[in-house]
């Protein structure tokens, strides 16, 4: 079962998860319209609200589901706009995710984010440092990894979790995060040949391709669970990182003519509290982590997937 899985990291992992188990062995959730989302027609889909926790024991029962891939989330923007609502979803989701997963024997993969780390951190954020985030979802998502913590250590579900940076994907917009305009920019730059980026110019985040990002989570759910340790609700993973201003030139290199103002809005707050680099050598060692996208390589991918 994928839940929240009409967004914008469901819609590549529900393509990829039935590529390699099948169509009919991956139930795509949301509480969206598949309509939303063509992408996800070839196999079964439900209408599903992550806090309805009966419902989802209801349909983990009926499919015989035996691991979540709960995506379902308010992304850092929009919890800032709507703090209760991201409480709401981002931690009662993940709370029915877990107690289903308790009384049906099911594994978990529950993602994190860069989001958990807060200015406090240093800048190249290692896998181990305080967790002060400054954003109401890098607080939900802190809570989150100690939640699946605590389900392993407690009840001995299977829970696993990445740390994601801000993931660059073509099949399906951006979900209402601060990462987003490294997504944006690409639908504008081939639409209009300009971008009103809304963070400034020398903003420097991670970043990762979202095939990198697919592959990263099918690998560690498929680790043996053995080579699992203490990060396993939120390994830091790296991809890449890059300023606002590198971004524009890299995509001005291969669309001629493209023009891109740098006019920061509230967003930009948060992407200062969040850090330039991510240390991710604990999941290279215990996993055998390591990402293959550069900047040269997601341009290239993201304009030719969007020009099909
Ligand atoms: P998204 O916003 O694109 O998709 C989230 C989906 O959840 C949407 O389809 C939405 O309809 C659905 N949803 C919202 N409320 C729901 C509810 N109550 N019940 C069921 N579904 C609901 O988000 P995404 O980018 O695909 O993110 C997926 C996960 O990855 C989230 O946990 C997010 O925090 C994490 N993450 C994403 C990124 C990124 O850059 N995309 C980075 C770090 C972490
Ligand atoms: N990409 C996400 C966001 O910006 C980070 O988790 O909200």
């Amino acid at each position: 079962m994928v839940t929240g899985a009409l967004g914008q990291i469901g819609t590549d992992l529900v393509e990829e998860l039935r590529k390699k188990y099948g169509n009919d062995n991956i139930l795509a959730t949301d509480i969206r319209k598949i309509e939303d989302n063509p992408g996800v027609e070839n196999g079964p889909f439900e209408i599903l609200s992550v806090i309805d926790s009966d419902s989802m024991d209801n349909m983990v029962k009926e499919y015989d589901i035996q691991a979540i891939y709960h995506l379902a989330a308010i992304l850092s923007a929009t919890g800032e706009e709507k703090p209760e609502l991201c409480k709401k979803i981002n931690v009662g989701g993940t709370v029915s995710v877990l107690e289903t997963a308790k009384k049906n024997n099911l594994r978990v993969y529950a993602p994190s984010s860069i989001a958990v780390f807060g200015p406090d951190a240093p800048k190249t954020a290692p896998q181990i440092t305080p967790l002060n985030p400054k954003t109401m979802y890098g607080k939900t998502k802190v809570i989150g990894e100690n939640l699946a913590n605590e389900y392993w250590h407690n009840y001995r579900v299977d829970t696993r979790g990445l740390r994601y940076p801000g993931l660059i994907s073509w099949k399906s917009p951006a979900g209402g995060g601060t990462t987003d305009y490294a997504v944006e920019i690409f639908h504008a730059a081939l639409e209009k040949g300009h971008y009103d980026c809304f963070v400034d110019s020398n903003t420097r985040l991670p970043m990762m391709y979202i095939d990198d990002a697919i592959r990263g989570t099918l690998e560690l759910m498929e680790a043996p669970i053995n080579e699992i340790g203490n990060s396993r609700s939120g390994y830091n993973i790296s991809g890449l990182s890059f300023t606002a201003q590198q971004l524009a030139d890299s995509i001005a290199e291969k669309i001629d003519g493209f023009t891109c103002n740098f006019i920061p809005d509230k967003r930009q707050i948060y992407a200062d509290s969040w850090p330039d680099y991510i240390d991710d050598s604990q999941a290279k060692e215990d996993w055998k982590w390591k990402a293959q996208f550069n900047l040269e390589k997601i341009v290239d991918s993201m304009i030719e997937g969007l020009s099909d």
